[in-house]
């Protein structure tokens, strides 16, 4: 067993039977909950910072800090507020129906401010988080080293780029873990995530995929120089690059978890509007047996529909779309 896999039961067997914080409102999974809980309790060291990027209502800060708090690195108390949070704190609209669904006591519009109310969530654990109120496509000044950068916010390619471009290089090789928390999901933005890590495969090792989530955690080797980092832009992207940077991202997670990360590179193959590599790469996905529902297949109809507005019918790119969407059901 090598030292990862190890290190990953271990975690995993103690998030047997756990249940989240009362006070705890979070996108998450119970098991990237406990995982982040779990990290901060037995793996942070206290070397460098605990970054989080995108709190939210601060469930993801939260789990984080619970397991600080407990943590041997904790009661020598050698950093002082060791967790950075970052989020705009400004509500959308996305967010109203999984705020129903959680049961988050209190009922927001979008465009509301919801900073201070993170502050009281997080009143347990005051002395151990900064809140940092920003856009961080603004690219934040940030100086201090990172032990461990949660990726919860990576939804467009310029938050892609700032992200890399201020977090990355404040990593310390041979000991930073990052997560990309939304790897393991269908949407094609997530090729944001799946570019950045082929492109900086030299510098991440993928090492551990929270059992029944989307998150894939990294290990980070290499040091990285803002300067020579690589500008992401999809419009750059080679067909035969894309087949590549997907193999790799199959590499790094649970076979489980194949068919959504397959979709996300044949929306974004759509997108792109590569209808005739879009149609041959959906009937490989049929012929492995592939199918989809739910969100999954609502996202892919809305991709496909998208791009159907611009081909006149009966031409060939309107038939392979039309032949990409059977194929997916
Ligand atoms: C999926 S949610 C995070 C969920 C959270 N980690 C949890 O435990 O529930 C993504 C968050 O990223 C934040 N976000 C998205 N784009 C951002 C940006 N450009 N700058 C700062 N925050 C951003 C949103 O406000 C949102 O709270």
């Amino acid at each position: 067993m090598s030292q990862w896999t190890e290190w990953a039961s271990n975690l995993n067997a103690l998030c047997l039977g756990y249940k989240r914080p009362q006070d705890c409102y979070s996108m998450l999974t119970d098991n990237e909950l406990c995982f982040l809980e779990q990290y901060g309790r037995y793996s942070y060291t206290g070397a460098g910072k605990i970054v989080d990027l995108g709190c939210w209502l601060g469930g993801s800060t939260l789990a984080l800090a619970r397991g600080v708090a407990d943590s041997a690195h904790q009661k020598r108390r050698t950093r002082r507020r060791p967790i950075d949070a970052f989020d705009r704190f400004v509500w959308e609209d996305w967010m109203t129906p999984i705020g129903r669904m959680l049961d988050v006591p209190k009922q927001y519009a979008p465009g509301d401010d919801y900073f201070e109310d993170v502050e009281v969530l997080l009143r347990s654990h005051e002395g151990m988080v900064r809140l940092r109120r920003g856009d961080l496509v603004d690219e934040p000044d940030f100086r201090d080293v990172i032990e461990f950068l949660f990726i919860d916010a990576m939804k467009s390619w310029p938050l892609a780029n700032a992200i890399q471009r201020v977090f990355f290089p404040r990593l310390i090789p041979e000991r930073s873990l990052i997560v990309q928390q939304d790897f393991g999901y269908h949407h094609p933005i997530v090729a944001t995530a799946h570019v950045l890590m082929w492109r900086l495969r030299d510098a991440f090792e993928a090492v551990h995929h929270v059992p029944n989530s989307c998150s894939v955690v990294f290990f980070h080797r290499r040091p990285l120089i803002r300067r020579k980092l690589p500008r992401l832009d999809p419009d750059l992207l080679t067909v035969e690059e894309v087949h590549q940077i997907w193999e790799h991202s199959l590499q790094c997670i649970g076979r489980n978890m194949w068919g959504p990360v397959l979709l996300c590179k044949l929306l974004f193959m759509i997108e792109r509007g590569w209808e005739e590599e879009a149609h041959a790469e959906a009937a490989k996905l049929a012929a492995q047996g592939y199918r989809y529902e739910g969100a999954a297949l609502a996202d892919a109809r809305a991709a496909i529909e998208k791009r159907l507005r611009v081909w006149p019918p009966h031409t060939n790119q309107a038939r392979w779309l039309e032949e990409t969407g059977a194929r997916l059901e």
